[in-house]
Parts: structure tokens; C-alpha cells; sequence
């Protein structure tokens, strides 16, 4: 087992009806509040309408900024930090998915100083003061709400980058498993997958850890038990309720107990289809596991083959393994090659050289250029 420091201050707030208490946690940091939310979801949820209404109720004094994309980029954090600046807002409230969540994130350190949000990826600017964030999450897949990361992407610079610090993990996180009913199918399927493959990048990491190990399987257990029954019945509330809770153990910590890195090759190559063709998260992840554990099936099959009597309990080769884990993103409906989803053009260039430009690479198992060939090669 490796050293490790545990730290984990997020309030999560979880279960039905949870938002009832939401005006009391805001009062907590000051009146006005910098509203964050996406592409229009929460708007024909009517959830917007809900939140306003409540806190306008309350006496807040709310500014908001909408639009903010999924795979979101720096513009929307500069705007938005522009407007949380301008209105000296004391607390954000970011509503919605990733995308949202971890914009808001970088908004919270960006709105104290003059700089742009980008240089916090840089290291330009260092955080050390944030505006505090609580979220409500409206999407089970990321992690973000129990996580100080934020994952944002620069067109200009052609990279897709990550950032944490003690500073972001939201100060309080509100999940109602009833508010991921509305999502749709093919994000509900982009979820289960994005939770499993955090504890893949876990499990790939450096680190013997068998209670860690177990933590692993039995949220992986879970989420390929209850992501199917899901997938056939969406308004079910208590599957969603099962994948949005296992979606949090997933990335807030506990997998990582006893290790020092996980591994993160397979999100850092995703990011480049997610840059260069807007790919979404998860999607991105079902296509580049299976190429990823093939290519490099002889240096880690040890741990593939343990993989695989941890989530079957049977014993299996790496290569059933890897088929049985392929065939199950498949059975959810993610695509599994990037020709599943007839994107025109040859990608084969702009890939190898988005991956050498982001620098992907893994924490444990580390990649050199022909190994991108590779990847390529098994996921176009
Ligand atoms: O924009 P709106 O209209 O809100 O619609 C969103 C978006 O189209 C929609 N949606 C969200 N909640 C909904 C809903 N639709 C109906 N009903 C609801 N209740 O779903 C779409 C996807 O949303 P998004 O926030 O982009 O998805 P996700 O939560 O998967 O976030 C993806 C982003 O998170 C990053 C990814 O790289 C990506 O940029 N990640 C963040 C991590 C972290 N902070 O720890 C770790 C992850 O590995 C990942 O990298
Ligand atoms: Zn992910």
C-alpha cells in the first residue's frame, strides 16, 4: 500500500426532496448568489423556475449566467467570472451536469483575481482565494460534486486540461436522484459508463491495496448491475438513485486510498476526441478502454485478468476480459469506435498529433508516441 492523506470537505446532501434546505446553506455565505446552468435543461425541467422562485422568496439577490456547453470551454468561465465580478457576488450556485459544475469551479477562483480563467491551467495563477460554490447536480457520470477537479477545454491553445485544488471541491453538493429523471438516454448510458471507467482508472493506478481494490469492484458491481435495469426503465427513481450515488464513491477519494496515482491514460487520450470532434465525455471513454487495455494487454494482463474475476467471478483471460467489458458498454448503446460515430474525415493525423500536443499520457502506465499509434489504430 502506498502513503496517502484522505480530505474530503464537501456537504453532500443526498435524497429526495434534498433542495428543501437549499436557501438556509446559501444564507451560510451572503445574499448575493452568481446562478450557473447550461444549454437550457433546467429550464424545461422546470427547475429553473423552481430555484428562482424559492430564492427570490428568500430575499436572495441572484445574477445567473446560462449557456455554459457540455465538454465547456474557457469563454464561458471569462464571461461568467465577468458578471460574478461585476455583481461582488458572495456564493455561486452552479445547476447541471459536469460541464456546469466544473466551469464554475474555475469561476469561483477566477472572479477574485484580474486573471483569465486559462491560467489556472497554466499555472499562471495559483488559487488562493475562491468564492464559494455550492452545486446542485442534475447528471449522475462525473464525480465533480464530491471532487475539487474541473476539466476545461481552450479551442484556441487545442487543449483539454484539468485543474484542482483544496479551494474547489464545492462547499456543499445537492443530489435528488429525482432531478436525473429528464436525462436522455444516450447521457444516462454516458454516465454509467464515465463512473465505471473512474474506478478503472483507479484500479490501474499505482498501489496494492486490497480493501481499496474492493471498494473498486463493488461500485463497478454495481453500476453493471443497475445500469442496465436503468437503461430499460428511465423514470425509475430508484436506479437513477443507485448509479447517481455510485457515481460519487467513483471519483470522490476512496478509490484512491493506498495509491499514488491512478493511471488516466484512457481519460487523457479521450479528451482529444472530445476536443477534436466534440465527442462527449463518456462516449469518448467506451471507445478508448477497450483499444487502451488491448495495446497494452501484455504489460499490465496481471491486473486485467484480477479485473475480470473481481467483476465476473470467474476466471477469464485478459482478452475475455477486455471483450466482456467492450461488449458491455456496447449493451448500454455507447459506441465503442470512433466509426460508430460517423464523423467524416481521415482522423488518424489530427489525433496523433492533438495526443502529442495535450502530452497524453498515463500516471502508471506510461505511453510513447508509437503507443498513440496504437491506441488509434484499435479505436478508429
Ligand atoms: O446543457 P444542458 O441543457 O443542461 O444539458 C446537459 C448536456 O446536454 C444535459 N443534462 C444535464 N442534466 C440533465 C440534462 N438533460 C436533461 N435532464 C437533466 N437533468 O446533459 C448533457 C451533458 O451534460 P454535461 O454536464 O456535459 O455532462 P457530464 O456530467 O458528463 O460532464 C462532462 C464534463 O465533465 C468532465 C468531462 O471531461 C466533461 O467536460 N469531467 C469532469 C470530471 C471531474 N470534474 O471530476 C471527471 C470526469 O472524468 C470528466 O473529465
Ligand atoms: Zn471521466
Amino acid at each position: 500500500m502506498e502513503n496517502f492523506i484522505a480530505y474530503n470537505p464537501v456537504n453532500l446532501h443526498f435524497g429526495k426532496n434534498i433542495l428543501s434546505s437549499l436557501g438556509k446553506t446559501l444564507k451560510e455565505y451572503g445574499n448575493r448568489v452568481l446562478l450557473v446552468y447550461g444549454k437550457g435543461s433546467v429550464k424545461k425541467s422546470g427547475l429553473y423556475d423552481r430555484i428562482m422562485k424559492d430564492l427570490k422568496a428568500q430575499g436572495f439577490d441572484v445574477c445567473e449566467y446560462g449557456g455554459i456547453k457540455s465538454n465547456p470551454v474557457i469563454e464561458d468561465v471569462d464571461a461568467a467570472a465577468a458578471i460574478g465580478r461585476e455583481h461582488q457576488v458572495d456564493v455561486i450556485l452552479a445547476v447541471g451536469g459536469g460541464s456546469v459544475i466544473d466551469s464554475s469551479k474555475i469561476i469561483s477562483v477566477a472572479i477574485p483575481v484580474p486573471n483569465p480563467g486559462w491560467d489556472f491551467f497554466t499555472g499562471k495563477a495559483k488559487a488562493e482565494k475562491a468564492i464559494p460554490l455550492v452545486a446542485i447536480l442534475t447528471l449522475a457520470a462525473t464525480g465533480t460534486e464530491m471532487n475539487p477537479f474541473a476539466v476545461v477545454s481552450n479551442h484556441a491553445t487545442g487543449q483539454k486540461s484539468a485543474f484542482g485544488s483544496p479551494l474547489t471541491f464545492p462547499k456543499h453538493s445537492f443530489l435528488d436522484p429525482e432531478l436525473t429523471l429528464t436525462v436522455p438516454r444516450d447521457y444516462t448510458a454516458f454516465g454509467v459508463a464515465d463512473l465505471i471507467a473512474h474506478c478503472f482508472e483507479a484500479w490501474f493506478g499505482i498501489g496494492d491495496t486490497t480493501l481499496t481494490d474492493r471498494f473498486v469492484i463493488s461500485i463497478v458491481k454495481e453500476a453493471m448491475e443497475y445500469g442496465p435495469q436503468l437503461m430499460s426503465d428511465l423514470q425509475n427513481y430508484e436506479y437513477r438513485e443507485k448509479i447517481m450515488f455510485a457515481a460519487t464513491m467513483a471519483l470522490n477519494g476512496m478509490t484512491m486510498y493506498g495509491r499514488s496515482t491512478g493511471d488516466w491514460g484512457v481519460h487523457s487520450a479521450g479528451h482529444s476526441l472530445s476536443l477534436l470532434y466534440d465527442v462527449p465525455h463518456g462516449a469518448s471513454l467506451t471507445i478508448v478502454y477497450p483499444a487502451w487495455m488491448r495495446h497494452f494487454k501484455d504489460r499490465i494482463e496481471n491486473r486485467i485478468v484480477q479485473l475480470g474475476a473481481g467483476l465476473f467471478d470467474e476466471t477469464l483471460t485478459a482478452g475475455e476480459t477486455i471483450n466482456r467489458i467492450e461488449a458491455f458498454f456496447k449493451s448500454l448503446g455507447c459506441p465503442i469506435r470512433l466509426s460508430d460515430l460517423n464523423i467524416p474525415g481521415d482522423h488518424r493525423q489530427p489525433l496523433f498529433e492533438s495526443m502529442v500536443h495535450n502530452k497524453v499520457n498515463g500516471g502508471n502506465v506510461k505511453m510513447k508516441e508509437e503507443d498513440y499509434w496504437g491506441l488509434i489504430g484499435l479505436y478508429l
